[in-house]
C-alpha cells in the first residue's frame, strides 16, 4: 500500500468526530468564479485527517460537491465525464435502483431537495451550540463577501441526551454507531468485527481502496475514479440521506406485535425490538447475548462488534433479516465472509429533530409528523458497488439471505402483503413470528451523492488547475 497522507484527506473521511452538534449547509454557485473563490477562502480551514495531538478542536469544517456542483465549477469536460455514472446521475435519478418509491420518491422530498440544484455540502461539527453558531456566522460572512453563492438551506443534527449525558442513540431508541470498518493505513486500533474476516477467524483492516480513491481495493485494483489521478486520490464519495423516522408508527407496531410475541409482556416487547435490528436497544449484539442485554459487552470495544453469523444460519439468535445482519452479513453467506468485503460502507450519521421521551405516551400521529430522524451519511470508494448494492440487494430485497423479497423491516419501502420473518428463538417461549401489515417506519426526505475531494484536489479546484491530460 502506498503510504496514507492523512493531512491530505478530509478529516470527516478518516474519523467520526463524535461532536454533539452539527450543521450541514447546502450551497448553490451562481457562477464558477464565485464557487472557486469560496473554495479558496475555505481551504485553509478545512479539517484534515491529521491526528489531534492537542485534543479535539472546538469545531470542524468539511466540504463536498455534487456532480452538478463540479459542473457549475466548470471542471474540464473530460474530467466530468470520467466520474462514475451513478455519481453523474445523482440520487434522484437513481430512485428506482435504490427503492425510493412511494412516499420515499423525490416528489415527496423536502423543498430544499426539490428546488434549485445543490452544488456543495459544507459541514460544521462543534462541541457546543455556541461554537456551532459562531462558525456558521463566519461561513455566512465568507459566503456574503464572496457574492454569487446562495445558501439554499441547512440541516441541523445533534446527539440525543439521555439522563443528562450525550448518547449515540437514535429516535427509535437504539444505540447506534458501533460497526464501521477498519482500513489499512487509517490510524485506529483494529477492532475485532470491524474489518474483514480472515480464514483463522481473526479480523484485519480492509484495503484502503474500499474507502479512498487512489489506493488498491480488495480486488487489488484502483477504484474507478475521475481523471486526473491527483484530483481523485485521497478523495471519496459520500451518500447523504435525510431519513425521517415515524416514531409513533414504530411504537404502535412494537406494542401491537410485542403483545403477540412470547409472553406478550414488556420483556417480550424489548426482545422483539432487538430482533428487528440484531442488537438490544442498549447496543448488545443479540448474536452474543440473545436472552438479555449485557452492558459489559457494549462497553468493550473488543467485544461489541466481535460476532459472526456462520454458526447461526437458522437465525435462532439473530434473525436472518435483522438490520445489522442484512447490512453486514459477515460470514452468513459462507466463503468465510469473503462476499461482503467489497460491500462495506463507513457511516457518519447523526440524529436530527426534537428528542422524544420514551417513557411519556404521546399521540402517534404527532410523533410521526414531527421533523425528526437520522441524517445518514456514508462514505465509500464506489457508490454503486458499496452503498447502492447494500441498499438495493440487502435492505430492499431478501434473496441473498434466502428471504425471497422480504425487506429490512425498518428501512424497506413496504408494499401491501409484505411480511417480516423472525425465526424461532433458542428459547422455546419465542416461536417464529411473521409480522404482517408492515407500515413504513423510515421515509427519505432528500439527499444526493457528493464527492469529498482531498486537500490537494480542493486547491486544484480553487485555482482552476484541474487538467485531465
Ligand atoms: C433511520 C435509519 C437507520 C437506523 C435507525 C439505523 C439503525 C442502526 C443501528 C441501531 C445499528 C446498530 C449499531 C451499529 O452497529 O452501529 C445499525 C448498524 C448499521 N447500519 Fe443502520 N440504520 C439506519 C439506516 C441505515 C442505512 C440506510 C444503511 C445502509 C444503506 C445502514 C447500514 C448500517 C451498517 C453497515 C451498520 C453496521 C452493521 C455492522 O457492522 O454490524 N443503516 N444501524
Amino acid at each position: 500500500m502506498s503510504k496514507l497522507n492523512a493531512t491530505d484527506v478530509q478529516g470527516f473521511v478518516l474519523r467520526g468526530y463524535n461532536m454533539p452538534h452539527a450543521r450541514f449547509c447546502f450551497l448553490h454557485f451562481q457562477n464558477a468564479a464565485a464557487g472557486r473563490h469560496l473554495v479558496a477562502q475555505l481551504l485553509g480551514s478545512i479539517t484534515t485527517g491529521q491526528l489531534w495531538d492537542n485534543g479535539k478542536p472546538q469545531s470542524t469544517l468539511n466540504i463536498a460537491f455534487t456532480f452538478k456542483g463540479l459542473t457549475a465549477l466548470e471542471l474540464p469536460l473530460a474530467t466530468l465525464i470520467s466520474f462514475p455514472d451513478e455519481f453523474q446521475q445523482g440520487m434522484k435519478d437513481r430512485a428506482s435502483i435504490l427503492g425510493d418509491i412511494g412516499k420515499n420518491s423525490p416528489e415527496h422530498w423536502d423543498a430544499l431537495w426539490r428546488g434549485a440544484d445543490i452544488h456543495a455540502w459544507v459541514a460544521i461539527h462543534a462541541l457546543t451550540p455556541e461554537t456551532l453558531e459562531a462558525q456558521f456566522a463566519q461561513l455566512n460572512a465568507i459566503i456574503s463577501a464572496t457574492g454569487n453563492i446562495h445558501l439554499l438551506g441547512s440541516q441541523d443534527a445533534a446527539a440525543l441526551v439521555i439522563d443528562g449525558k450525550l448518547s449515540t442513540k437514535e429516535h427509535f431508541g437504539y444505540t447506534d454507531g458501533f460497526g464501521n470498518p477498519d482500513y489499512l493505513g487509517v490510524c485506529r486500533n483494529t477492532q475485532p468485527g470491524q474489518g474483514k474476516l480472515l480464514p483463522d477467524g481473526t479480523w484485519a483492516p480492509l484495503a484502503t481502496g474500499e474507502l479512498l480513491l487512489g489506493y488498491a481495493d480488495e480486488a487489488g485494483e484502483l477504484p474507478v475514479a475521475p481523471v486526473p489521478h491527483i484530483l481523485a486520490a485521497n478523495g471519496t464519495f459520500m451518500v447523504y440521506r435525510k431519513l425521517h423516522e415515524n416514531v409513533g408508527t414504530f411504537r404502535a407496531f412494537l406494542d401491537e406485535w410485542g403483545a403477540r410475541y412470547g409472553a406478550g409482556d414488556a420483556a417480550a416487547k424489548e426482545k422483539l425490538a432487538s430482533k428487528f435490528i440484531g442488537r438490544w436497544q442498549d447496543g448488545t449484539p443479540i448474536e452474543l447475548s440473545p436472552d438479555a442485554p449485557d452492558p459489559s459487552i457494549v462497553a468493550d470495544p473488543n467485544r461489541n462488534t466481535d460476532f459472526k453469523f456462520g454458526n447461526d444460519l437458522s437465525g435462532s439468535r439473530c434473525p436472518v433479516g435483522a438490520h445489522v445482519r442484512r447490512v453486514h452479513p459477515r460470514d452468513a453467506f459462507g466463503f468465510n465472509g469473503k462476499l461482503v468485503d467489497r460491500r462495506r460502507i463507513t457511516r457518519r450519521g447523526m440524529p436530527y429533530g426534537p428528542q422524544v421521551d420514551p417513557t411519556t405516551p404521546q399521540d402517534p400521529a404527532t410523533l410521526d409528523s414531527t421533523d425528526r430522524g437520522v441524517v445518514f451519511m456514508a462514505l465509500n470508494a464506489s457508490l454503486s458497488r458499496q452503498f447502492e448494492f447494500v441498499q438495493q440487494q440487502w435492505i430492499s430485497y431478501g434473496n441473498d439471505a434466502h428471504l425471497g423479497n422480504e425487506k429490512d423491516l425498518l428501512l424497506g419501502t413496504h408494499l401491501p402483503g409484505e411480511k417480516f420473518s423472525i425465526q424461532g428463538d433458542t428459547n422455546p417461549a419465542n416461536p417464529p413470528l411473521f409480522c404482517a401489515n408492515l407500515p413504513n417506519f423510515v421515509e427519505l426526505r432528500g439527499g444526493d451523492y457528493f464527492f469529498l475531494p482531498s486537500i490537494t484536489a480542493l486547491a486544484m479546484i480553487a485555482m482552476e488547475l484541474v487538467d485531465p491530460r
